[in-house]
């Protein structure tokens, strides 16, 4: 376990229709700071180099990511009154990571995001059997899955991070060699990018996200319940309370999962809803509108009054977990001695469905040899007018 260790595509200027980017003629002054950061987190661990890399744009966005789980720590925006203003949840220091009960902040996790059920899962006739670290399920890829690996860093750049990890044959169970790139780019348009590259030499499993962690008032807000949320999706997954989805999608018409126009995130939020009680609040897969699985859409837009800060996430993965933080409970301390309370941030992992290796009805996760797994998440910001 941990302790044995010691935003492509072409998202034009329409993006922000109702916002603007802050201003790019401001003095460029950096939040972080890195010569203290770097300290933290250059170290060796089982014979790997791992270090913080620092991305930056002409418009003040600061991205930091580590290469111990590819976790994004920082991710600094001006809000609406050009104040830096770092959106979300991580530690000032890798030891923190590798002792603290896991969050998943900011990490990448596979091979395979979200749950499968029992743990199990069938392929080409071979039962394969992972470990059960979510009650009797297995979740977002295992103790050692992807977040709790050091990355190799292939390139590092003013405003792009390449990640690549080999995932082993029959790590945390799962079958095939699986060779994995991830991309991060900062561009001027405010969009952090997140590329995905998987292939295998074997007939695998795999679903790839990001479980950044964000408050948009600023990390160590007490709560993400008064930011208004849109969800373009007018299906979601109902699920057992083990949350393992219960068969084919249902309409969110008409239920507290209804976010196709904006919502308050704690409008519905303890509302008397048997799948609000199964979540403990939010969290569930949303599908999302689509014409083919594989489009690049727009999936959630997320906005902060009182910061005037403003996300919007597109994908071209087919759902979307919005997970409204109901595991937080101020036990752990993040940066700048930040308690982290219940509901003081939100997820938003774009993915393929929960437990698809088991429910033949949903989109398939299967990888064969010869083809190449490949996705794109954008995660936008502006500061709406
Ligand atoms: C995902 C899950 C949640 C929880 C968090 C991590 O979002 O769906 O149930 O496990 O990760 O705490």
């Amino acid at each position: 376990m941990k302790k044995s260790i010691l935003f492509a595509v072409m998202v034009s200027a329409l993006l922000f229709t109702h916002c603007t980017n802050p201003s790019s003629n401001t003095k460029s002054t950096s939040m972080l700071d890195s010569a203290a950061l770097q300290k933290a987190y250059d170290t060796v661990l089982s014979g790997k180099k791992v270090g913080i890399y620092f991305l930056r744009n002409t418009n003040q966005v600061e991205v930091a990511i580590t290469n111990f789980g590819g976790r994004i720590v920082a991710l600094v925006v001006p809000d609406k009154q050009n104040k830096p203003t770092d959106i979300v949840l991580g530690y000032n220091q890798l030891s923190d990571y590798l002792t603290k009960p896991e969050a998943y902040f900011g990490a990448l996790i596979g091979r395979y995001g979200n749950r499968i059920a029992k743990g199990q899962f069938r392929l080409n006739d071979s039962l394969y059997q992972l470990a059960t670290n979510n009650g009797p399920n297995a979740l977002h890829g295992g103790p050692m899955g992807f977040h709790n690996q050091v990355w190799n860093v292939e390139r590092v750049h003013s405003n792009e991070l390449v990640l690549s990890y080999l995932s082993k044959d029959g790590e945390e169970g799962y079958p095939g060699n699986l060779q994995v790139q991830v991309t991060y780019t900062l561009t001027d348009s405010n969009e952090l990018k997140i590329n995905y590259q998987a292939t295998t030499d074997k007939a695998t499993v795999v679903n790839l996200t990001n479980h950044a962690y964000f408050n948009l008032n600023g990390q160590g807000n007490p709560s993400i319940t008064d930011h208004e949320l849109t969800i373009l999706a007018t299906q979601y997954s109902s699920v057992d309370s083990t949350l393992i989805p219960i068969g084919a999608p249902v309409p969110v018409k008409g239920t507290p999962f209804d976010f196709t126009t904006a919502k308050l995130i704690g409008k519905d939020i303890a509302a008397d809803d048997a799948q609000i009680k199964n979540g403990l609040g939010y969290d569930h897969n949303f599908v999302l509108d689509k014409k083919t699985l594989n489009d690049y859409v727009k999936a959630a837009i997320v906005y902060a009054p009182s910061t005037g800060i403003q996300m919007e996430v597109f994908t071209t993965e087919p759902a979307i977990q919005f997970y409204s933080g109901n595991f937080l409970d101020g036990s752990l301390i993040g940066k700048n001695n930040q308690k982290y309370p219940y509901r003081s941030a939100f997820c938003l992992e774009t993915q393929h469905y929960p437990d698809s290796p088991n429910q033949s009805v949903f989109p398939s996760t299967q990888l064969l040899p010869g083809q190449t797994l490949q996705s794109t998440t954008v995660y936008t910001f502006g500061v709406k007018k």
